[in-house]
């Protein structure tokens, strides 16, 4: 089965349209088209990098007694990690999936809108990868952590894990843009997380809003691009596409330990152990943050619970989606 076949075929929707629409409005509505916020001159370090309750051990005891120096560091240390993850997902997640639409490697998508449409988005990517850079940067300097290293985000390393179960081209290409989709969908809202902070460092604070302001769009753009993909699916891969949609969910749930124990450890933070081991006990993902009616919505317009597969798999025990039923 080859995901090229259906290249040719028309659609009978108007996505190419609203794609049009949307293609048409960049010049005006896209942040690189700004001025570039100069991060060096707002920062202040009087203020803090990054809000308390995105830490998933906010309410541990050990962290609620430590000094404020250390709780400072943390801090950027979280903030430093929340723009490593956005880098992967617009690096390694969202621009792989652009470069395949403007070689129109996905069924439905050799149309020139959608081309032009991807590589406007490209840029958009590229352009956040390079203001959360400076603002990392910046943190760095002024907070002495020029030398924090960071391994590799759970994020990622399940999405890899998920493409190298399979193993024909087409499969894969699903699993990515299932990815690319969910993350387009939900990038918003952990963004709003921050870009909504009155509390937080300004320039992060504004940062995360211009971000924000572009994926906005996006989240329509993909919400069109994947039901016009869709639609030129063969049963087989609508069926595969179906199973994998639901299955980013849990991977953008992670409280990412891993990281969090190895900036801890690099702050020599005394109670890491204790800290990140009873907070796994927990649980290592945390579903109560991610809201998932954008996501049910997109499986609904795109057809996804017209289909016996599609309701099954956003009903399986791993995916978990809360309210699906109430919401269908
Ligand atoms: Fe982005
Ligand atoms: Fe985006």
């Amino acid at each position: 089965m080859e995901l090229s076949e259906n290249h040719t075929e028309k659609s009978d929707n108007n996505c190419i349209l609203i794609l049009d629409k949307l293609g048409k409005s960049w010049s005006s509505r896209a942040q690189v088209k700004n001025d570039e916020i100069e991060v060096d001159l707002i920062y202040n370090p009087d203020h803090d990098d990054f809000i308390d309750s995105l830490l998933p051990f906010h309410e541990h005891p050990r962290y609620l007694e430590i000094d404020d120096e250390t709780r400072t560091l943390i801090l950027s240390s979280g903030w430093i990690a929340y723009n490593e993850k956005t880098i992967d997902i617009e690096a390694k997640i969202i621009s792989p999936v652009c470069n395949q639409l403007i070689y129109s490697e996905l069924p439905g998508t050799n149309n020139h809108i959608i081309r032009w449409l991807a590589a406007e988005t490209l840029v958009d990517e590229a352009y956040h990868i390079l203001m959360v850079l400076n603002t990392c940067y910046t943190c760095r300097k002024q907070r002495g952590l020029l030398e924090l290293k960071l391994p590799s985000f759970d994020l990622v390393n399940n999405i890899e894990k998920e493409v190298s179960r399979y193993s024909h081209d087409w499969q894969k290409k699903l699993v990515r843009l299932a990815a690319c989709v969910v993350s387009e969908v939900f990038i918003s809202d952990y963004l709003s997380l921050l870009a909504n902070a009155d509390e937080v460092q300004p320039v992060n604070r504004i940062t995360t809003d211009y971000h924000r302001k572009d994926e906005l769009a996006h989240s329509s753009i993909f919400r069109n691009l994947t039901k016009e993909i869709f639609h030129h699916l063969s049963y087989k891969e609508k069926t595969f596409f179906c199973q994998v949609l639901p299955l980013p969910v849990h991977w953008f749930a992670s409280q990412e330990f891993i990281v969090w124990e190895t900036i801890l450890n690099q702050l020599n933070f005394k109670y890491t152990n204790e800290v990140i081991g009873d907070c796994r006990a927990e649980s290592e993902i945390n579903l109560n943050r991610i809201d998932y009616s954008e996501l049910i919505q997109l499986a609904s317009e795109v057809g996804v619970f017209d289909m016996i597969e599609g309701k099954e798999s956003f009903e399986l025990p791993r995916v978990i989606i809360l309210n699906f039923h109430a919401s269908t």
